[in-house]
């Protein structure tokens, strides 16, 4: 059955109906990869930093956060389908690992931070593949003016300095108006102030993605594609893609920040931007690194590829084989089975010695109502070779604990 409580960063906590951390998860709290010396996600993360020389740097937030901090306070509505614990992960009712660093907006503009760059792992519930894990790490950046004249003269000056800038260097943007019917102004927002601060964001923004992708013998000009985009908590909101080794790549989320999170803040008369970006969404492509799993190895072929400051192309080591096993299985009468809670006991049970996990039949028998499901787990090791005997060990251990958890019946 499950534990009364969980033990999580040295509190002790009551576990209740809603609790779906499990022990794999538990284990990540403590690694904080940004901040491991020499990791890739760290150089990413210092290099960004670099860029936003004169911002506040913060990357010491506890995960654990309430969620009315990771969802209320940023207006999501009360039926947002990322509060469901299909989608998140929660201790119980009251506590749940956050979902994005947005989650502390409110606490830093409300310590008086007016610039500044917060780094953290966030937490979401999905499926197996080699781009999705159910730990990454994020980084918000904010800035907000003031909603004075002088304020937004402070605006114009930069964004004449930006705008001077990326004239002058090898980049072509796609852009989207600052603000549309789509993509509304705030009412309690002078749209000549909401259009200045999403000029200063885009400009901001443009100058980063120099910074990360604009290496200097590239001969093509940078290509970078603003798209109209919605967030709870933002409005205008944009999304911002990067063409790189001919593909366009998603590379953050921004937008002008609501009033009500400034409101919640309580720093009266301001306004500003803020974006949140994915650290091993970019840090795969700068580094070629082929397998999201790759940035929590801790095997020497992975980790003394990288030194602190450089981003270098990574060499993979030989792949191993692999090895597929399918599980199917009769659900309990008009039960029902989530793919992510398949994949987190997957996860719990194997670590990381699943590459994917594929649907490969799911139907819903006429007479009885039961559901049968069948997935396909590809089984391979990142650093080693898995021998068979070893492979139908642990698939053994799946079958049983997939007994014992869902009381599902194997056929
Ligand atoms: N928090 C958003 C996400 O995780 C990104 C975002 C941050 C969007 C800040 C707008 C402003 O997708």
């Amino acid at each position: 059955g499950q534990p009364t409580h969980l033990d999580i960063l040295g509190e002790r906590y009551a576990t209740d109906d809603v609790t779906n951390i499990t022990p794999a998860i538990v284990s990540k709290l403590t690694e904080r990869l940004h901040t491991q010396h020499g990791h890739p996600l760290s150089t990413l993360r210092a290099l960004i930093e670099g860029h936003y020389a004169d911002y506040t740097h913060l990357s010491s937030f506890s995960p654990l956060v309430t969620p009315f901090k990771n969802f209320d306070e940023l207006s999501f509505p009360k039926d947002h389908p990322g509060r469901s614990v299909t989608d998140s992960y929660y201790v119980n009712r009251d506590l749940m690992l956050r979902t994005h660093t947005s989650a502390h907006e409110v606490e830093v503009f409300g310590k008086g931070e007016t610039k500044w760059l917060l780094t953290a792992d966030v937490y979401r519930r999905d499926e197996i593949d080699g781009s999705h894990y159910p730990v990454f790490h994020q980084m918000e950046g904010a800035r907000i003016f003031n909603a004075t004249p002088t304020g937004m003269k402070e605006v114009e000056e930069d964004n004449e300095r930006l705008s001077y800038h990326l004239a002058r260097s090898n980049i072509v943007i796609e852009d989207v108006p600052h603000l549309a019917p789509t993509n509304p102004n705030q009412p309690e927002h002078n749209p000549l102030h909401s259009e200045l601060v999403a000029k200063n964001l885009k400009l901001s923004l443009n100058a980063l993605m120099l910074t990360l992708f604009g290496t200097s013998n590239r001969t093509e000009p940078l290509r970078v594609r603003w798209i109209e985009a919605y967030f709870p908590f933002t409005s205008p909101s944009f999304e911002v893609e990067v063409f790189f080794r001919g593909k366009w790549l998603e590379i953050l989320g921004s937008g002008v920040v609501r009033q009500a999170t400034l409101d919640t803040a309580k720093v009266p008369n301001k306004l500003g931007w803020a974006f949140g970006l994915g650290l091993e969404r970019i840090a795969m492509i700068l580094y070629s690194i082929p397998d999201i799993r790759l940035f929590w190895s801790k095997d020497e072929r992975f980790l003394s590829q990288f030194q602190q400051g450089a981003i270098t192309t990574f060499k993979p080591y030989s792949k191993y084989p692999s090895c597929f096993k399918d599980v199917s299985f009769w659900l309990p009468h008009e039960a029902n089975l989530h793919e992510n809670d398949f994949c987190d006991l997957i996860r719990d049970v194997t670590g990381d010695l699943v590459e994917d996990v594929k649907t490969v039949d799911r139907f819903v028998h006429p007479k009885t109502n039961r559901t049968s499901l069948c997935y396909r787990i590809n089984y391979r090791s990142m650093d080693r070779s898995l021998s068979n005997e070893e492979v139908n060990e642990i698939q053994s251990l799946v079958v049983s604990r997939l007994k014992d958890t869902f009381g599902v019946e194997i056929r």
